[in-house]
């Protein structure tokens, strides 16, 4: 998979894709990230990118020309399932989102800022807009960073254990049951006891009882499906 993310902070990638599972994943080749700076594509000498809004008000706005010229130059070489943009106005992102786009061959991620985009650059460019939470962010690069990890996660070969994805919370519109590990008791508290059975029908049988169990305290919405 290639994803091209379209941005003016590139560096606010650097924390997130130089460590953990998306960088394995891109030094494996599983993966091929490109922060793509939208600076480079304006046009005028002080390159600019923002500009105030039509019809007055607060806030600054991103300008139609250099992130069209920026999509126009990517979509020469590539040819892009879908061209996201990371707005608290998009679909809420889930597992069942993220699914379906670690099936993608080529995307392209764009991040906004100040005010938004020229609503221009939505109708003739944008495939799929995507928010990760109800409330507001300052750009669109932390969404990026959170959408590009949970599809990255999920492609063959990037975890080491590959049905450690699938006991994932929300796979199955479930929670993940609960985890422990050594030692079997700290300060009096202990393991399950199924835990150390031995026996794998039972402990399969538990976690799924306790991902139920814990799905409906927490998560009833889940379940309604
Ligand atoms: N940009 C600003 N807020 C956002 C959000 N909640 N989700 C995605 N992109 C955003």
């Amino acid at each position: 998979m290639h994803i091209d993310i379209l941005t003016i902070f590139p560096e606010m990638f650097e924390g997130p894709f130089n460590h953990s599972i998306i960088k394995r994943a891109q030094e494996k080749k599983l993966v091929s990230i490109s922060l793509v700076n939208i600076r480079d594509f304006a046009t005028d000498k002080h390159k600019r990118v923002d500009d105030y809004q039509y019809g007055g008000g607060s806030g600054m706005v991103m300008m139609i020309e250099p992130i069209a010229n920026c999509i126009d130059s990517l979509r020469q070489k590539r040819n892009y399932e879908e061209i996201i943009y990371m707005s608290p106005d998009g679909d809420l992102l889930d597992q069942n989102i993220s699914n379906q786009f670690s099936m993608c061959n080529n995307l392209m991620i764009l991040c906004g800022h100040y005010k938004g985009i020229d609503e221009r650059l939505r109708e003739a460019y944008i495939t799929k807009e995507i928010s990760i939470g109800n409330y507001v962010l300052s750009g669109g690069e932390l969404a990026a960073a959170v959408f590009t990890d949970s599809i990255v996660r999920l492609l063959p070969g990037v975890l080491n254990d590959e049905t450690s994805a699938l006991s994932d919370s929300f796979q199955n519109d479930l929670l993940s049951a609960p985890v422990y590990t050594r030692p079997s008791e700290y300060k009096g508290m202990k393991v399950p006891d199924v835990l150390l059975s031995g026996n794998d029908k039972e402990i399969f049988k538990w976690r799924q009882d306790r991902a139920v169990q814990r799905t409906n305290a927490r998560r009833p919405d889940l379940l309604k499906g």
